[in-house]
């Protein structure tokens, strides 16, 4: 392997005992470029494009309790071409990353502590968090743009050099959340933000050629959580769930989440392009969903896959530091219970019928993108270490048959929400390779591990060493090395 440390970033972290600072969490302060990899395995020549993961990496020792969520954006990109890969990582330059490199210290509190401990004003929904652009990231027009779950910018990098090119211009005073959808097959962008003062919600659309086609207010009863939407070939799917923040507490600036269990779920449908009026709304059980898989339409219904919560507000983990203990429990799948669930949206009769499609805790799942919005069969999901924040395996779903395969990644090795890279020429949804980062505690390094999507329980097809061992991060995105190039081509003219 060719690595060179491109940068060092001072942390001003002190030595503690945090769960999410500290093992498979140990944050990274080296910015690297790494060529000529070495591979255990043989890396595959029909795989082009890029993987590219957002990571929580924390830098200054925090005001108060540290949340994993709170962690500044650093991006970990993998390329593929010709049989050959490059590695690079690089912290998000957000505003509040340089404005804390400029003072040495942290200067906004998070998510556990009261808003008048932050020293500045705010982003996003709370309104007093620092947008660390750390939750997720998509590669639209040819560029990645890192987003954050409580709104705020969206910043924009090179997805094989990671260049940084700031903020995107066309992000509404509101922000953006996470987890903005691309509709591959037409290079469109849906996206949402939400907030405290009505209408609580907005929707838009970005053209293929990154300029804002549409923006509307989606009026919702009051202030709410949405984590993520969905689209189908002609309509995106928005929600208002009965978890948000008591409105109560609200009031005194106390930011605690509730679990309204009389509430029902209610799902927003309307045109891509649709106006407020043009809105259906559906009610469901009651659960929260923190992430979608794909919809798609069938007649006169739309059908939406995503992981339906049981156990959406925990309460308490057993065993963990008093101060700590509703965090841990948020964090722990084996708590929340998340389980793949099918809505079926019936557009001429106002219905929703609903099904548990498996029994297993499950989350943080990808399709092949190429079919997103259409009927796809297969999906890819993320299996949990119970109590922990950590991904241990992989499961793979036929949809249409039912059936489950399952890989796991190892003693003490623990990945991130895959990414699916159809193979170069393939013709089926499966093939293709499932990517994902691996932190290795026992060997005390990192890879990229692909897998073969038509057969993940073989086993790793390629492990791709990285330079060094990096944190364990969730969200992540494949993006196709056809598209950047077509959407270079569109820039240059
Ligand atoms: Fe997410």
């Amino acid at each position: 392997m060719k690595a060179t440390r491109v940068n060092h970033i001072e942390s001003t972290i002190k030595p503690n005992t945090h769960p999410y600072m500290n093992g498979a969490w140990t944050p990274n302060y080296d910015e690297y470029d790494a060529t000529e990899m070495d591979v255990i395995g043989e890396l595959p020549g029909d795989i082009d494009g890029v993987y590219v993961r957002n990571t929580e990496n924390p830098v200054h020792e925090p005001i108060g309790r540290y949340h994993p969520f709170e962690g500044d954006g650093m991006i970990h990109a993998i390329s593929f071409r010709d049989g050959k890969a490059e590695y690079h990582n690089r912290f998000v330059r957000t505003k509040a990353f340089l404005a804390e490199q400029e003072v040495r210290h942290s200067l906004w509190a998070g998510l556990m502590e009261h808003p008048s401990r932050s020293t500045r004003p705010g982003w996003g929904a709370h309104e007093h968090l620092k947008d660390a652009s750390s939750t997720d990231v998509i590669v639209h027009a040819g560029r990645i743009l890192s987003t954050y779950y409580q709104c705020g910018d969206g910043y924009r990098l090179d997805p094989y050099t990671l260049e940084q090119f700031g903020t995107e211009s066309w992000v509404p005073l509101d922000g953006i959340s996470a987890h903005p959808k691309l509709d591959e097959k037409t290079g469109e962008l849906l996206f949402f933000n939400y907030s405290k003062h009505a209408p609580f919600l907005h929707y838009g659309v970005v053209g293929p050629d990154n300029r804002l086609k549409h923006y509307i207010p989606v009026d919702i009863p009051g202030p709410r959580l949405p984590h993520d939407i969905a689209f189908s070939e002609n309509y995106t799917i928005l929600n208002d769930l009965p978890v948000f923040w008591d409105p109560e507490l609200l009031k005194k600036d106390i930011h605690a989440a509730r679990f309204y269990r009389d509430i029902p779920s209610r799902f927003g449908i309307l045109p891509r392009y649709g106006d407020p009026s043009s809105i259906k709304w559906f009610e469901a059980e009651p659960t929260y969903v923190l992430h979608w898989l794909n919809a798609w339409e069938d007649g006169d219904e739309v059908v939406l896959d995503g992981y339906f919560q049981e156990n959406p507000v925990p309460g308490r983990y057993e065993g963990a530091p008093p101060e700590l203990e509703r965090m841990m429990a948020f964090l722990d799948q084996n708590l929340l219970q998340p389980k793949l669930h099918r809505w079926r949206f019936n557009l001429k009769t106002g219905q929703t019928t609903e099904q548990h499609l498996d029994d297993e805790i499950l989350e943080f799942g990808t399709i092949n993108q190429r079919v997103g919005g259409r009927r796809n069969r297969y999906c890819y999901s993320a299996i949990s270490k119970p109590g922990w924040f950590l991904f241990t395996g992989l499961a793979k779903h036929d949809l249409e048959s039912g059936r489950s395969w399952s890989v796991g990644l190892g003693p003490e090795r623990y990945g991130s929400e895959p990414g699916f890279a159809p193979r170069v020429g393939a013709t089926e949804e499966d093939d293709g390779y499932l990517v994902t980062f691996v932190t290795d505690m026992v060997e005390d390094r990192s890879e990229c591990v692909l897998l073969d999507a038509r057969h993940i329980e073989a086993g790793p097809v390629c492990r791709i060493l990285l330079p060094h061992r990096i944190s364990s991060g969730t969200h992540a995105t494949w993006a196709h090395g056809e598209d950047i190039r077509a959407a270079e081509a569109r820039r240059a003219g």
